[in-house]
């Protein structure tokens, strides 16, 4: 939801911004925009892509070493240009990017107006911008002490970068709510949404908690709290790998994405389960394994595809661990008042660590004493540090908004925690704790053997790619992968589509079925075998085109599906993070063949810190 760069430096901040902007672009597209500090603040804005502004401001002077920048996903105001960032006050004398939502922007616009201010756009940005200048002025005070003193006015989220024409040779940064970050360079600062803009410049990052604010200038870097008492800032070295957030020669980030599960899956489990070992080490969660083995339930929240892993989660903890487990939409959770005990654990599961909704229902059960584990995949973001423990999926960085290998890491680790714990509480026996281990450390070589049919689903994709209307069948562990394969059928390529468990097609789904409908079935060997081909001769018998999974050798499928993918065998709960990827492939080509932007579906973002 927005991605904002700044700098200050020696350097020309215009192409530090803007190569920033665009690996920040995952978290909005609607818009761009950039103010340099020159002999004044110049800002330029263009609606589209990062792109857009760099061809529209081709031949005007982008000169200046200190700038900000950002990349806009609309949530007050449509994306026009003057709704696009940076925002500057009525007298032009101070500039901001803002990133998350002011709640109570109304009330301080209509005082701001009783001043005289004036709103050319409908951002509540603009408000904040105004407000700034407004107490600079009248309360004559620093620029630092101005958006202090309006930040204590605001009620809502925001990662903010300030500049201003009377302070030329600062930035003030400042956070609550929405993640930013600065890396700290050799006399040079840079400020973003998150790592990935700041690596190659430096591996010093200092991660901003909430109200907290920093004051950068020449040489000069401190943190302080909104409520200005100095903070000592906890500098982290960061690793992160350039290749890894760019191309690396594949047409879209979601295809490399989906191709790196060979790895992300085999990073997953390093280190947890040994190559020739026989034991699963979780070291994250190792001093709250007693209290697994002990919990009366288990809350598993998230949102959209990482509440698609949660589910696959339930299925694992249920049959290994014996412990009840609900999945809940972190969204729905936060606000109907939950029923939370001491004995109850929260596992959060979100692959930004940014997402606003889980990070709120994180807060609640934490104030309910729940004990609350995490499940994420970006290093240092807020969910990891607002929970008491967890485990990263060491999935690298995923730019596709999309959400592929995520996905698979994430199932990897509730696989890895709920044989652990399973095996730890004795309702898992040894053999099969040793058998799906052994199964676990199989997952890569399967994955690649099923990314080698890329040529057959690729055929597949173009025969169903101008259909309008698309439903997936799964049950059991399968069920949670239909609903995957709508949403990424749906998210991408923009068909509509609808994951059901496949026992409640004759409950309405098949009064869809007709000559026009493909269905996509999992019906790979596990106890519901039977019941899914008899779905399967009931979407066939009414004309409906069948595409299923099928394991690898079975015969009976084919004779009643129209296309079938076979997918190497193996042990029904892992099935899930095979299944998956031949609708991750069906969804990228079918939408590459429509011509859509799979990187960057309209409407989306990949993080979305905001309600
Ligand atoms: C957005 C993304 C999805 C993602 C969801 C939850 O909607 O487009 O791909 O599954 O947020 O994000 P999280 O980072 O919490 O997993």
């Amino acid at each position: 939801m927005c991605g904002i760069v700044g700098y200050l430096g020696y350097r020309d901040a215009y192409p530090v911004i803007i190569k920033g902007l665009k690996r920040l672009e995952y978290r909005g597209y609607d818009s761009a925009g950039i103010a340099l500090i020159q002999d004044k603040v110049e800002v330029h804005k263009s609606i589209g892509r990062v792109q857009d502004l760099e061809q529209s401001i081709s031949d005007k002077d982008k000169s200046g070493n200190i700038g900000i920048g950002h990349t806009r996903w609309a949530t007050h105001g449509s994306p026009t240009n003057d709704n696009a960032h940076p925002h500057v006050s009525n007298s032009g004398l101070i500039t901001l990017v803002h990133n998350g939502i002011i709640e109570n922007y109304a009330s301080i616009k209509t005082h701001l107006e009783v001043y005289g201010y004036k709103f050319y756009s409908d951002t509540d940005t603009e408000v904040l911008v105004n407000l700034i200048e407004y107490v600079y002025k009248t309360a004559k005070v620093s620029l630092e002490e101005a958006v202090r003193i309006a930040l204590k006015k605001i009620v809502g989220a925001y990662g903010i970068v300030v500049i201003s024409n009377e302070e030329p040779d600062r930035m003030i940064v400042a956070r609550n709510g929405s993640p930013l970050v600065v890396g700290l360079g050799d006399k040079e600062f840079f400020v973003a949404s998150d790592a990935t803009p700041i690596v190659e410049y430096t591996d010093n990052i200092v991660y901003l908690n909430d109200r907290q604010m920093a004051i950068i200038g020449d040489e000069e870097f401190t943190l302080k709290t909104i409520e200005n008492e100095v903070v000592l800032p906890e500098i982290k070295k960061i690793d992160l790998d350039i290749e890894k957030i760019e191309k690396g020669g594949y047409d879209h980030f979601m295809l490399k994405e989906i191709f790196e599960q060979v790895s992300s899956i085999h990073d997953t489990l390093r280190g947890r389960v040994a190559i020739d070992g026989k034991e699963i080490t979780l070291g994250g969660i190792s001093s709250v394994i007693p209290q697994f083995v002990k919990a009366k339930r288990i809350l598993i929240i998230g949102c959209g595809t990482s509440w698609h892993a949660g589910l696959v989660g339930e299925y694992m903890f249920e049959e290994f661990a014996r412990i009840p487990v609900e999945v809940e939409y972190a969204s729905e959770f936060r606000y109907r008042n939950p029923v939370i005990n001491d004995d109850d654990i929260v596992l959060a599961i979100s692959q930004s660590g940014e997402t606003a909704d889980t990070l709120a229902a994180i807060k609640m059960a934490k104030e309910k004493g729940a004990t609350v584990l995490g499940i994420c995949n970006v290093v240092g973001s807020s969910i990891p540090r607002e929970t008491d423990s967890g485990v990263y999926t060491h999935a690298g960085p995923e730019i596709g908004v999309a959400s592929t290998k995520a996905f698979t890491a994430q199932v990897t680790v509730l696989a890895m925690m709920s044989l652990l714990v399973g095996f730890k509480k004795g309702t898992l026996s040894s053999e099969l704790y040793q058998e799906l281990i052994v199964d676990l450390q199989s997952l890569p070589e399967k994955v690649k053997a099923i990314l080698d049919k890329e040529e057959q689903i690729k055929e597949l994709a173009k025969e169903y790619k101008d259909v309008s209307n698309a439903i997936y069948l799964g049950r059991g562990y399968q069920y949670p992968v239909a609903l995957e394969g709508a949403l990424k059928l749906k998210e991408i390529s923009y068909i509509h589509a609808e994951g059901y468990p496949a026992a409640e097609m004759k409950h309405g789904p098949i009064a869809l079925i007709d000559e026009n409908m493909p269905v996509f079935f999992i019906a790979t060997q596990d106890v519901y075998y039977e019941k899914v081909v008899s779905n399967i001769r009931e979407v066939a018998a009414r004309k409906g085109h069948v595409i299923a999974l099928v394991t690898e050798g079975d015969n009976l499928v084919s004779e009643i599906a129209e296309r079938v993918i076979e997918i190497p065998s193996i042990h029904e709960s892992l099935a899930p993070l095979l299944t998956v990827i031949p609708w991750q492939l069906i969804s990228y080509h079918i939408a590459v063949m429509r011509g859509c932007n799979v990187d960057m579906p309209r409407n989306l973002a990949k993080s979305v810190t905001v309600e």
